[in-house]
């Protein structure tokens, strides 16, 4: 089962127009959140209405799941918690989203909402402890935007802006893998990362670059290998192996990821600027 995960795409159109070329070569193509931007000068009402049309497009190709981030909330409940309306919206367009477990092969996939205080935060307890005692295939991933506290995934260079909650459920179910974004620089800093383990979890954030492509992580869920790519460089780790750190510099790639880098290649053009936007 090979799977794409991006996350942060902030309505860059040009990297929601690299993902409609890879998505075909997945089985699954994982977006963790902050698909749009609120500090873009589009209306959020238009924005909407475009990235609908990318899902629509994606879902056609493939199986899609889409959680929501900081940037995507359009509307606030009886409650006052800022919720993301469209996405829970999404019924119509076969994009697994917030609320909703999917499963694929032996994976279940559990997809966590954006949380702005105690009604969604609760929301997501249940779901998680829910779907802890449905029967279960044999591993178990979430889409979570915001990574987990204290983690070199969440290190913003000078403290952590990660998730407490997400530490204490992660201790709690054990899952197998968190697939995360939000902090778009800690992949790129001094004593950051794109991936961690919390005792037997694997967690990710994929960070966040302007231009095509976005920074991504290809797995082989088969083989148990994840290769991250981002014009910082390109790194792979074996998920079958303890937690080492520098990852491996990718020496040897497997046919499949030739095939992809292929089929996405950038139009000539200026390279991906390497300053990430700032966290959110
Ligand atoms: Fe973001």
């Amino acid at each position: 089962m090979r799977c794409l995960v991006v996350a942060d795409l902030h309505y860059s159109l040009p990297q929601f127009d690299w993902l409609v070329s890879a998505a075909p070569h997945f089985d699954l193509v994982v977006i963790a959140g902050d698909a749009l931007d609120i500090g873009s000068i589009v209306d959020f009402r238009a924005q909407i209405v475009v990235v609908r049309k990318y899902l629509e497009l994606l879902a056609g190709k493939t199986r899609i799941i889409l959680c929501s981030g900081n940037h995507d909330l359009d509307e606030r409940d009886e409650a006052g918690e800022k919720i993301s309306k469209w996405i829970a919206a999404l019924d119509d367009l076969h994009v697994a989203h917030d609320g909703e477990s999917l499963t694929v092969g032996d994976i279940v996939f559990t997809i966590c909402p954006w949380w702005d205080g105690p009604r969604v935060k609760e929301q997501i307890g249940k779901q998680l402890e829910d779907a802890a005692h449905a029967p279960h295939p044999s591993r178990w991933i979430w889409v979570h935007h915001a990574p987990a506290l204290n983690s070199p995934t969440s290190w913003g260079g000078k403290r952590s802006f990660g998730d407490a909650e997400l530490v204490q459920w992660i201790a709690a179910y054990q899952p197998d893998m968190v697939l995360s974004g939000h902090v778009h620089q800690s992949p790129f800093v001094k004593d950051g990362s794109w991936y961690d383990r919390l005792g037997k979890t694997w967690v990710f954030n994929v960070g966040q670059q302007m231009g095509r492509p976005p920074t991504h992580i290809m797995m082989d869920l088969d083989q148990n290998k994840a290769y991250w790519f981002s014009a910082y460089g390109e790194q792979s780790i074996d998920l079958d192996q303890p937690l080492h750190r520098p990852a491996q510099d990718i020496t040897s790639v497997p046919d499949w990821l030739i095939a992809v880098s292929r089929a996405t290649a950038p139009a000539p053009g200026p390279s991906p600027e390497m300053v990430p936007i700032p966290s959110g």
